[in-house]
């Protein structure tokens, strides 16, 4: 079928993109290049043997985005469009808001104008902000607790609400836990701007030593080691879930949310041992205060995405660390090389 892929050139959508064309699918992309690179679409053009269009436009420009979905008319859309950073949010809340908010309604408008009736959106456990219980099931509280998951919550309930209105239109939104790992070319991968805000980008580039040393945040949780424990999942899983999450959107009708995760978690100490062993780089690292905001676990049920999409993670701790590993010692500078 004929996919519209937002946010297409980062770090998700890229891996997205080389699942979607593995599944015979067509597709069209939009970003406006804001944390995505230009770059990575052309290396998914290499891994895939595909020519790849994306599009340089705003989802917040309806004129714009109007007139990828008049020429392209997708069956489709997968929407992984938005502001990210959890910390930043908190300083520029308007951006998350326009972005994130409003820009899924001008995308919404623009698929109702081109009669497309199907969604799957990239949204984040961070919706459920402090877990009352684990693993976390996907009719657990939701209480986000920063302007950008708020943002992602604010997101599912207009799709609800637009799914309510419309016969006939479906979205599937994904409930993301902590997305970790690269392709195992080694070509793409997660390529943060400035200093990683996430474990195991940072955790890569103390190994390839651009950065001294880690701060573990807190070493006083009540986990089994004292560090925080989060249910990391493969990128190239997490791509596969949303081809998985197209295809039954593709056949039903009415908003769903599906948590996506591997079920089992890992504490920040796990994953630093699983990066030395797969790198054989040792990581330097200090016990810092907790950061603000942080829970002590997460980890997901993921009885739902078995269920309805059929679907499991197939990669376990030393994939991810190993292709993050393949991916940041063979672009120690990301995409500016
Ligand atoms: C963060 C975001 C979350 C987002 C997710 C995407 C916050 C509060 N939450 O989740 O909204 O959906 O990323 O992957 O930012 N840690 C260190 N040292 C570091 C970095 C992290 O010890 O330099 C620890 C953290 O305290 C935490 C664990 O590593 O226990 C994971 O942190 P991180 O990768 O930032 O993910 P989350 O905080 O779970």
């Amino acid at each position: 079928m004929k996919v519209l892929v937002t946010g297409a050139a980062g770090y998700i959508g890229s891996h997205t993109l080389i699942e979607l064309f593995k599944a015979q699918h067509e597709v069209c992309g939009v970003d406006n290049f804001c944390n995505g690179s230009a770059e990575a679409i052309a290396r998914v053009s290499e891994i895939t043997g595909e020519d790849i269009t994306v599009r340089d436009v705003d989802i917040r420009d309806e004129q714009g985005l109007g007139a990828v979905f008049e020429e392209f008319k997708p069956d489709a859309v997968i929407h992984f469009a938005g502001l990210k950073a959890v910390g930043e949010s908190n300083e520029i809340p308007l951006e998350y808001y326009d972005n994130n908010v409003n820009g899924s309604v001008t995308l919404l408008k623009c698929m109702e104008a081109a009669e497309c009736k199907h969604i799957v959106f990239s949204s984040s456990a961070t919706v459920y902000g402090d877990s009352q219980y684990l693993p976390i099931d996907e009719a657990h509280d939701c209480a986000p607790i920063n302007p950008y998951g708020r943002s992602k919550f604010y997101v599912e309930n207009l799709l609800r609400d637009w799914a309510l209105a419309n016969e006939n239109v479906s979205s599937v939104a994904l409930r993301y836990f902590n997305p970790v790992g690269a392709h195992k070319s080694g070509r793409i991968g997660e390529d943060p701007v400035g200093t990683p805000n996430n474990l195991l980008p940072f955790i890569s580039q103390v190994a390839i030593g651009q950065r001294e040393k880690l701060l573990v945040f807190g070493n006083d949780y009540e986990t089994r080691d004292g560090t925080g424990l989060r249910d990391f999942i493969h990128v190239v899983d997490l791509a596969k879930a949303h081809v998985k999450a197209l295809e039954y959107a593709c056949r039903t009708t009415g908003a769903d949310e599906i948590n996506i995760g591997t079920g089992q978690g890992a504490t920040v100490l796990e994953l630093i041992t699983a990066f030395e062993e797969v790198s054989g780089k040792p990581i330097a690292y200090e016990f810092a205060p907790r950061r603000l905001g942080d829970i002590a676990e997460s980890v997901a049920d993921v009885g739902r995405a078995r269920q309805i999409l059929n679907w499991t993670a197939k990669l376990g701790l030393k994939d991810m660390c190993a292709s993050a590993w393949g991916w940041q010692s063979a672009n120690p500078r990301g995409y500016d090389e």
